[in-house]
């Protein structure tokens, strides 16, 4: 049975019930995923050939401390870095290091700032020079993915209805979803209730209610959707080593649709592609 709660009230920690939020953390909201989305615009001009993850990773922690937030990911279950930086077949939770991106790399930075307690959770792709026309298409692709699933939320729609919207229109790109990962509700905390699948049918999962917070995230492959989570037990790669991507907003429900709190004050969601 699902449940609904009070955010205010409830104690803070996922016990899968899900959260209704008011105005004011609406608010708070607002302001932990614009902080996240500026530091996602200013890595549009970091990123490029030669560049370190680590050197992006590092970015992100002094943007924060300069902007009063810390990274949600550091000291996170046995994480140790700002960001996640995942490159070409990594999937998602790809570790910074000090290998230089090449030109042709396809990057994608997920960022979490905690501001005042409240978590902003937003990813994008970033290309690397001069990229191949497959990666450019998986790109337009995978933003378009979660775009078509951010418009299937509303009021009284079910989970299921995102994640149908993603996978018809993936599957029909031929293109494929991976099923390993899922969106997240967030708010005072990083992960929690309900999980927001990336496929699915329409009549499946929990009613949308106004007031909701969470995560839509998916995460697409030009290959087959089998992932495998190497031996540093967090990189995920597709095990065709196909070329994948994925693209994170944070949104809220509102009493006709939603509001996109991760949206980029300087238009460069997603800097690379010609959107229609
Ligand atoms: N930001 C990721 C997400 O979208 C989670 C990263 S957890 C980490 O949910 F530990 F891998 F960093
Ligand atoms: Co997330
Ligand atoms: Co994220």
């Amino acid at each position: 049975m699902v449940t609904y709660l009070d955010a205010q009230s409830a104690p803070l920690k996922n016990t899968g019930q899900i959260r209704l939020h008011g105005p004011e953390g609406f608010e708070a909201m607002r302001k932990a995923c614009q902080l996240t989305a500026r530091c996602l615009d200013e890595l549009a001009s970091i990123v490029a050939p030669g560049v370190t993850t680590n050197t992006i990773d590092r970015f992100v922690f002094e943007f924060g401390a300069d902007h009063g937030a810390l990274p949600a990911t550091l000291n996170y279950r046995g994480y140790t870095k700002s960001s996640c930086t995942s490159i070409n077949h990594v999937v998602c939770h790809g570790i910074p290091d000090d290998k230089p991106l090449r030109e042709g790399d396809i990057v994608n930075v997920d960022v979490t700032y905690i501001l005042d307690g409240w978590h902003g959770d937003s990813s994008r792709m970033y290309p690397v020079g001069e990229i191949k026309r497959a990666a450019e298409r998986l790109m337009e692709v995978t933003h378009e993915s979660l775009m078509r699933g951010i418009a299937a939320v509303r009021p009284g729609a079910r989970t299921g209805a995102i994640g149908a919207a993603i996978q018809t229109y993936a599957e029909a790109e031929r293109c494929s979803v991976v099923r390993d990962f899922c969106g997240h509700g967030v708010g005072q905390l990083f992960h929690d209730a309900p999980n927001i699948l990336h496929y699915g049918t329409p009549n499946e999962g929990v009613e949308l209610r106004e007031g909701m917070i969470f995560t839509i995230e998916p995460m697409i492959n030009l290959g087959r959707p089998h992932v495998k989570v190497l031996a540093d037990g967090w990189t995920a790669v597709t095990r065709d080593r196909s070329l994948t991507a994925q693209y994170e907003h944070t949104v809220g429900v509102t009493n006709n649709g939603c509001e996109i709190f991760t949206l980029s004050p300087a238009g460069l969601f997603a800097p690379g592609l010609k959107l229609e």
